[in-house]
Parts: C-alpha cells; sequence; structure tokens
C-alpha cells in the first residue's frame, strides 16, 4: 500500500471558466497559406464556403481577432462538465520511479467522453442561431460523432453521421450512443452519396477512412439547402473552440505557481493538441511567461503525417471535394491500415499545426499501437483511468520523458491532454491483452510514392497557383 501525502487534483470554479477563445492566426510566425478552391485553385472566399457552413464559422475560421469570446448559450453547456479537473499523476510517477511532475488535463469527464463537445456543441449553437436543420459529419472512432450528436440534440438540429466503416464494425456502443442522442449513423462508405458509390463500385470490401467519409458528408450538407457539414478537426474555428483546454490547465497550474516544460498532446487532425498546447504557444510568443515550453504532438506509425509526410497542398477528403489546404499530408487517398486509434487515422494535420511544426515550433514523434497500449496499460494499473487509444499516443510520449527524466535526473514538469476516456473501446483492449494487436508501421517508400502520385494528380489550374 502506497501511501503519498499530496495533493492529486485542482479545480476551477464554475465562474473561472475562460470567457473567450484563442485565435492563434494573428500570431503565427507567417501569415497561413490560404486555402484554395478545389475547381479553380483561387484563394477561397466566404461565399465559397456558404454552401457547406454557416456564415458565424466561416467568419471565425478567417478571423485576425486573438480572442473571441464564447456566446453564454455555450458556457452554459460547457458548465454541465467544465472545468475540467487538472490532476497530477502521481501513481504513475512513483510507478516509474522519475523525477518528473506529470499533470494531465482530464477531458474524459464530459458526456460524450472526450474534448470532442469543446467544439460540437459551438458548431451546433452557429448552426442553430443560422436556422441551419441538420448537420451531417463524419467520425473514426465515434467519438466525434456522438460529441455532435450529443451537441445538436442539445439545440434541436438532426444529425448525419458517417462513421468509417472499420471503426463501425469495431466500435458498436459508440454508434449506439449516436443513436441514444438522436444521430443517424451511416457505415462509409455508403451508397447514399455518390462518393461512396464510385468506392465500393471499385472496392466493395473498403475498410473506409476519415478522407472517405468526408466526402459523402460534404456531399450530402452540399445538396441539401437546410443541411449543413461539420468538421471535428483540422480547421482553425475548430482549433480555435478546443483553446478552452489549455486557458483552464493555465489557470490551474498558475495557482499552484507551476509551468510546463513540455505540453504533450496525440494528433489526429490535431485540435486536442492544439486546444491544450495553443494558449501555451501564445504564453511563449508573447514572453508573458519566464520559461519556454516545448510542444510536442504525437502521431501512429501507421498514420505518420507529420512524422513522414510533406508539407504541401492537399484536399481535406478522398474526393477531392474540399478546399484545398497547405498541410503535411499523406495524401488524400492514403487509406492507413485498421490500427484502434480510428480518430487518430486521418491523412493530414492541421494548417496552422503543420505551419508551426514547418517553423520547428512544434516536434512530433510516431508509435506504433502495441507500444502505444503497453503505455495504456500502465496507465490503467497505476492511476486507474482506461484512456482512448487515441490519447495512449500521448501517453506513451509522456511515459518516454518521463524516464527520459530519469536517466538525466532532471525535475521536469509534463503536462498532457488526456483526450478521452476508452471504455468503449474495450475490444481493442481485448485484443491487446489476448496479443492480437500488429505493430503496424507504414513503409515510406510506399508513402512517397503515394504522395508523388497525388501532387502529379493536381490540376494545371491548381499548381499555378501553389
Ligand atoms: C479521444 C480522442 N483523442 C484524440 C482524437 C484525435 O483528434 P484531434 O487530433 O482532432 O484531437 C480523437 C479523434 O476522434 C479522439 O476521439
Amino acid at each position: 500500500m502506497i501511501v503519498i501525502d499530496m495533493k492529486y487534483k485542482y479545480y476551477l470554479e464554475e465562474e473561472e471558466i475562460p470567457k473567450q477563445w484563442y485565435n492563434i492566426l494573428p500570431d503565427l510566425p507567417k501569415p497561413l497559406p490560404p486555402p484554395l478552391h478545389p475547381v479553380t485553385g483561387k484563394p477561397l472566399t466566404v461565399k465559397d464556403l456558404e454552401p457547406i457552413f454557416p456564415k458565424s464559422l466561416i467568419l471565425q475560421e478567417m478571423s485576425s481577432n486573438r480572442w473571441i469570446p464564447i456566446p453564454d448559450e455555450v458556457l452554459e453547456i460547457y458548465k454541465l462538465w467544465r472545468p475540467t479537473p487538472l490532476i497530477r499523476a502521481i501513481r504513475l510517477e512513483k510507478f516509474l520511479g522519475t523525477p518528473a511532475k506529470i499533470y494531465y488535463k482530464y477531458e474524459g469527464v464530459s458526456p460524450p467522453g472526450s474534448h470532442k463537445p469543446n467544439t460540437a456543441v459551438a458548431q451546433a449553437y452557429y448552426n442553430f442561431k443560422e436556422g441551419v436543420k441538420r448537420l451531417t459529419t463524419e467520425t473514426g472512432a465515434g467519438q466525434w460523432g456522438s460529441a455532435l450528436a450529443f451537441s445538436t440534440m442539445l439545440f434541436g438540429l438532426k444529425a448525419t453521421i458517417y462513421m468509417v466503416k472499420i471503426s463501425y464494425e469495431q466500435k458498436p456502443y459508440r454508434k449506439t450512443l449516436m443513436q441514444i442522442w438522436g444521430g443517424e449513423v451511416i457505415p462509409s462508405p455508403s451508397s447514399r452519396t455518390e462518393s461512396g458509390k464510385k468506392i465500393l463500385e471499385k472496392d466493395p470490401d473498403n475498410p473506409g477512412s476519415l478522407g472517405i467519409a468526408i466526402s459523402e458528408a460534404v456531399e450530402d450538407a452540399a445538396k441539401n439547402v437546410d443541411t449543413k457539414y461539420s468538421l471535428g478537426s483540422v480547421l482553425n474555428h475548430v482549433l480555435l473552440h478546443q483553446t478552452i483546454i489549455g486557458q483552464e490547465a493555465l489557470k490551474q497550474l498558475e495557482s499552484i505557481n507551476e509551468y510546463p516544460d513540455i505540453v504533450i498532446g496525440c494528433v489526429g487532425g490535431g485540435s486536442n493538441f492544439a486546444g491544450l498546447a495553443y494558449p501555451f504557444y501564445y504564453m511563449n510568443s508573447s514572453k508573458k511567461s519566464d520559461k519556454k515550453a516545448r510542444l510536442l504532438a504525437v502521431e501512429p506509425k501507421a498514420c505518420p503525417s507529420m512524422t513522414k509526410g510533406e508539407y504541401l497542398y492537399d484536399f481535406g477528403d478522398t474526393a477531392g471535394l474540399t478546399p484545398l489546404v497547405k498541410m503535411y499530408t499523406l495524401g488524400h487517398n492514403f487509406i492507413p491500415p485498421p490500427i484502434h486509434a480510428g480518430g487518430l487515422r486521418y491523412h493530414g494535420a492541421a494548417p496552422s499545426l503543420s505551419l508551426l511544426k514547418s517553423e520547428g515550433i512544434v516536434e512530433s514523434v510516431a508509435y506504433n499501437q502495441v507500444e502505444v497500449f503497453t503505455a495504456a496499460h500502465i496507465f490503467a494499473k497505476t492511476e486507474g483511468i482506461v484512456i482512448a487509444p487515441e490519447t495512449a499516443h500521448a501517453v506513451k510520449a509522456v511515459i518516454d520523458k518521463a524516464i527520459e527524466a530519469k536517466e538525466k535526473n532532471k525535475e521536469i514538469t509534463i503536462l498532457f491532454n488526456l483526450s478521452g476516456h476508452g471504455l468503449l473501446d474495450l475490444s481493442s483492449y481485448e485484443k491487446y491483452l489476448k496479443k492480437e494487436l500488429l505493430p503496424y508501421k507504414y513503409p515510406e517508400e510506399k508513402i512517397r510514392e503515394n504522395i508523388e502520385r497525388v501532387k502529379e494528380s493536381l490540376s494545371e489550374k491548381i499548381r499555378k497557383n501553389i
């Protein structure tokens, strides 16, 4: 029995929830390369985006204001689970015998179980205000889809969720959760859309990917006037809404006179990482803190967009319906192996995050799913929480950094985003316990080949503009 007379959890009062989101765009070291129209290759205008997004979110996407007020209606819903606790992983520290202090922001306390409703609630609110009746979206692991189903329900909107087929089969209870909250869930690729039909004709057993599901959801929204599309990551406004996490963490750490040496998060499209890390980037870039926090993004070796991809203009989806954005990408037609961290199976990384990576401001590292589940198992046995497979990538990096600190006998402070719990991912844990998981790593030559093919496939018009 370990007896440790130390404080574990740090809370804020509900009145202390930040009232603004932090927009990184005005503070980036260079202007963000503009998103381009998928057909003309010209920079996108507000009008181009109106068929799929509400005006208020388009304006947020392009805003150069550093602080954006959070509407009262959104703050009121945030209070259902926010502020989230900041917890010190004392038992993990003891287990590793590290001098490092490890803190995590626990986003798994939200009703859907992850950070995703921080933006889903905001997006449902703005769509509701503009008279939209239905939202379409894609989901990988089902975390995002369930967050959107939860949020649309609160505002009386309908939700149609295209769920990557492999996840639909691996995670049946996420589907049920979405249905409980009133969402319609369709395995993707589906025969509901032209993009889905084209893929099924060529490959009826296609396991799906986030890129394909996005094509289906965008097509569905573009064809129906009362319907808009909602994305759970990558876009500026999505990352913006997640900055509530880092702002709360800053206040919590300030209350105990702590500041991280390193901030760690996993990356699918980049929203939970950015949500925690961007407010610390602001502290770094505005020199508001004496200490400079390193920012470390973690991804799977099976889908290594930041560590093995290239920084170039590419489509956000497989069919090429979305705008082209400059990002670290593996190529929009990349189908990652069916790893259990469904939410990390995306071919690109958010444009703002990609810019920070290309400037050497954000570091990145990749792990295979076996080492990642081993880290998640250690976390469950020390801290108790069964974490989402996506989050487990961050925890693997945390453990590595804590062991490095032990080897160097250095007292560092680590902060990471515990982006979600894994209580609906138990089938993946079962496979891990039975030693049935494969340590997928995507072969580098194949990635290069794919990227070359994507570059060649861009039309002359587009190539002229990039
Ligand atoms: C628990 C959890 N963490 C992380 C992610 C990755 O997404 P993002 O990079 O946008 O945070 C997901 C995506 O579904 C998720 O469900």
